[in-house]
């Protein structure tokens, strides 16, 4: 028999309601495509669908209409051209943060490949920084990856990600306070690195700005986004962190996202925490300040 539902029924369903453009991945996914992008549907509209697919769909679009994320509907997102998945347990990774994966990245691959290097992303939530970079740096020897957080439940999603993307071998992850474990793990390690990077992008919501977005915002975990101190106390811990605990000798880069009002606040705590011997800003496309360099 003939199926009644097709494409363009739930297209014609869709368009009825606002966030379509999430809608018509949530559809492209309902029926397996998710590979694709929604110009398949259109080209596509007269695709049969089964009465299963329409059920599935109209539910889940309907919690997709009520505010959750469709990453968290779908369990994943993309970031740097890579799957990750994720839960309500970690932030879902916004396209802001390549910025931060890129400019660490372009940096790690002009550091001698002779130079043994770690690179650790501090708050790691579901990896996706880190496991950028190992995936990008695969063929690069003499680098070990680290990925930390506070949340237990948040690197169960890093670790799943790890062995989605193959890369068990490479990264560790370990529990703690912001750069706490990367630092002891640096002490303890056999192994002398001449090299370290430090990559973060830690919760630095302001009260202020968490209200403001609160409706975008409010299904992701709090404290993955909202920071005490004006937004600062992350990077107030991580730089006191690095000075009270770092082998003097090491030379340290790191790499931070920060909110657009953020950068010159976070260069006075750099300057008033640690020996500073170069500063950088970059921008994000609509060239507000969104990532900062800091090598000591
Ligand atoms: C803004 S999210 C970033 C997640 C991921 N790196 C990304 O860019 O999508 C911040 C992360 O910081 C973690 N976090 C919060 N407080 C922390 C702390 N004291 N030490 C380490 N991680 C912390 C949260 O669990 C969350 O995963």
């Amino acid at each position: 028999m003939k199926s009644l539902y097709t494409v363009k029924t739930l297209l014609k369903h869709i368009n009825k309601y606002p966030k379509a453009y999430d809608a018509e991945l949530l559809l492209l996914w309902v029926i397996g495509k998710e590979d694709k992008n929604p110009a398949y549907l259109y080209l596509n509209h007269n695709k049969a669908l089964t009465k299963k697919q329409v059920d599935v769909f109209k539910r889940l679009h309907k919690r997709l209409i009520s505010g959750i994320p469709l990453a968290y509907i779908t369990g994943f997102c993309y970031i740097y051209n890579l799957k990750f998945y994720v839960n309500r347990y970690v932030l879902i990774p916004r396209f802001d943060t390549e910025i931060l994966i890129d400019t660490a990245l372009r940096h790690i691959q002009n550091i001698g490949t002779d130079l043994e290097i770690l690179i650790a992303d501090v708050a790691t939530g579901s990896g996706c920084i880190v496991i950028s970079l190992a995936h990008n740096l695969k063929k690069r020897k003499n680098l070990r990856f680290i990925g930390s957080d506070i949340s237990h439940k948040a690197l169960q999603i890093a670790q799943q990600n790890i062995s989605y993307h193959r890369l068990k071998s490479k990264i560790r992850l370990i529990q703690g306070d912001m750069a706490e474990p990367v630092l002891k793990y640096i002490s303890k390690s056999r192994k002398k690195f001449d090299r370290v990077v430090i990559i973060s992008n830690p919760p630095y919501l302001s009260d202020k700005n968490y209200k403001k977005y609160y409706q975008n915002i409010k299904y992701e975990p709090q404290k993955a986004l909202l920071a005490p101190d004006n937004g600062l106390y992350f990077y107030t811990k991580l730089f006191s962190q690095i000075m009270s605990e770092l082998d003097k000798k090491i030379d340290i880069d790191i790499f931070l996202e920060h909110n657009y009002d953020q950068a010159q606040k976070i260069k006075k705590l750099a300057e008033k925490y640690l020996p500073v011997k170069m500063f950088k800003i970059f921008k994000d496309l609509g060239e507000r300040d969104r990532v900062l360099h800091i090598k000591i």
